[in-house]
């Protein structure tokens, strides 16, 4: 059985203490349940020790970015073994704006991702195309790649710890979301990938999230989709009732 997952990326908002209120505001929420098996806040690097303070709190903490160093003279970066010892459970990798705006490439997001799992950290793989490549029929071609570049080489003991989110460009950050019918086609698409890297044992159980202007009012419709398992919410994700609704839209 498939986790259903409700990712928070908070991406670089919020102040230390503005995020730690918000963070209570959610605990206050998710305290009675909700519907997502296991919901994920991934906040920037200066917030997660004093959400990880908290010991009674029903989030599993994420970040959103590590090196592909364990350690070294790489100023202002952080790594994997340092997350994972603060008690940071996933990390993003591949978002969109880190492959844009910071020259990410499938062969650094590669080593990236091999640092995480072997520091036993579990890893939210992205991946997505742009409006462009949408638009030039190559949003599966692309997608393909993206995974097999990165993760083809996994084990399928590896592959236990990779949740995907896909996430089409176009619809970040945009209010413009991929309709039901064009992420449930993705979404199948990348497991049948998946399926071809691995095994269809590894697709079944693998949680693909989506991206991309998720909102309390079309997450109902998205998740509804027998390929999508959740999640990741970028701008949504700050207001905690929404985020709340997102969590019980399953
Ligand atoms: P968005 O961002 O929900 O604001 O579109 C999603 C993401 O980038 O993870």
């Amino acid at each position: 059985m498939r986790k259903k997952i409700a990712a928070a990326n908070w991406k670089m908002n919020t102040t230390p203490s503005e995020g730690l209120s918000l963070f209570h505001e959610l605990q206050r929420m998710f305290h009675v349940g909700v519907q997502a098996d296991e919901t994920i806040i991934c906040a920037p690097f200066v917030h997660l020790s004093s959400l990880l303070n908290d010991t009674s709190s029903p989030f599993c903490i994420g970040a959103q970015n590590c090196y592909t160093e364990d350690f070294g003279a790489f100023t202002g970066e952080v790594s994997a073994p340092m997350l994972k010892s603060m008690g940071v459970e996933y990390v993003i990798l591949g978002h969109s704006e880190r492959r844009t705006l910071f020259h990410e490439t499938n062969e650094i997001v590669k080593a990236k991702v091999d640092v995480a799992l072997s520091n036993g950290l579990k890893v939210i793989f992205c991946c997505g195309e742009s409006l462009e490549l949408r638009e030039k029929g190559m949003h599966q071609l692309n997608t393909q790649n993206q995974i097999q570049d990165s993760l083809s080489h996994l084990t399928a003991s590896q592959w236990k710890n990779v949740v995907i989110a896909y996430e089409p460009i176009w619809a970040i950050g945009t209010g413009k979301t991929a309709t039901p019918q064009q992420a449930q086609e993705m979404h199948a698409f990348i497991r049948s990938v998946i399926a071809k890297i691995a095994t269809k044992e590894v697709a079944d159980n693998c949680s693909i999230l989506y991206g991309g202007s998720i909102k309390a009012s079309n997450a109902n419709e998205l998740f509804a989709c027998d390929d999508i398992d959740g999640g990741l919410v970028g701008g949504a994700s700050l207001n905690a009732n929404e985020f709340y609704q997102i969590a019980n839209s399953f």
